[in-house]
């Protein structure tokens, strides 16, 4: 099976286009701060140039902002780009349609945090470490990383979109320059997961 930017991507595409300014039909948006980011804020000092990958609607990257990131968000999708002005026109985050798998060079290395909430998740398993290599590449020197995943024991079957990650998985950052600052493993009870990982890592 062939993975082309049409087959991996356009469905989000289409999911947002369809159901435009209708977040009760898109599964993931729960226009607000996502819990676990929203805990790591209180206790972490921002500092610089953030970038989130897969921003969906834009909270999250509002939440950065707010905290004192200067922050870029990127979607592949245009309608969640579009959704993301709508809804947050002057609130200082630029949202730009990017796809993660053809980053410009003047991206590349530039971010002092990087944050990904479930987008490695949500792309087939032959995309795992190519979007790990891809989120890696944004990171500045000692810059940081933080992910945020649904997760599973090794064994467990999910029928995906979404494959939830097992811990292995997420620690392919180790193998990319990064060292391990945090690994917390929350137990969840879900039709997309057993577990939730939030992971930090810095790049070394
Ligand atoms: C499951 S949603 C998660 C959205 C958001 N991060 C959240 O936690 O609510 C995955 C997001 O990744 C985006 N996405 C998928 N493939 C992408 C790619 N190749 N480059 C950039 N964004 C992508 C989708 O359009 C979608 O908004």
């Amino acid at each position: 099976m062939s993975f082309d930017k049409e087959e991996r991507s356009m469905w989000f595409e289409e999911l947002y286009k369809e159901n435009f300014l209708k977040d009760e039909h898109i599964p993931w948006a729960k226009m607000k701060t996502n819990e676990y980011l929203e805990e790591y804020l209180e206790n972490n000092l921002p500092n610089g140039k953030a970038l989130v990958v897969g921003c969906g609607l834009g909270d999250d990257a509002i939440a950065l902002s707010e905290a004192g990131f200067d922050v870029t968000a990127i979607d592949i999708s245009e309608s969640a780009i579009k959704w993301c002005v709508e809804r947050f026109d002057g609130f200082g985050v630029d949202f730009k349609v990017q796809d993660i798998f053809e980053l410009p060079e003047e991206m590349l290395g530039r971010y002092d945090f990087v944050f990904e909430s479930q987008t490695i998740q949500s792309l087939p398993l032959v995309l795992r470490d190519k979007i790990i290599t891809a989120i890696s590449s944004l990171v500045s020197e000692n810059g940081k990383v933080l992910v945020i995943a649904h997760g599973k024991n090794a064994g467990e079957k999910f029928t995906g979109p979404p494959w939830p990650l097992e811990i292995n998985e997420v620690k392919l950052f180790t193998m990319k320059g990064f060292k391990e600052l945090e690994f917390s493993i929350f137990a969840e009870d879900t039709a997309l997961s057993t577990l939730r990982f939030r992971a930090l890592y810095q790049k070394e």
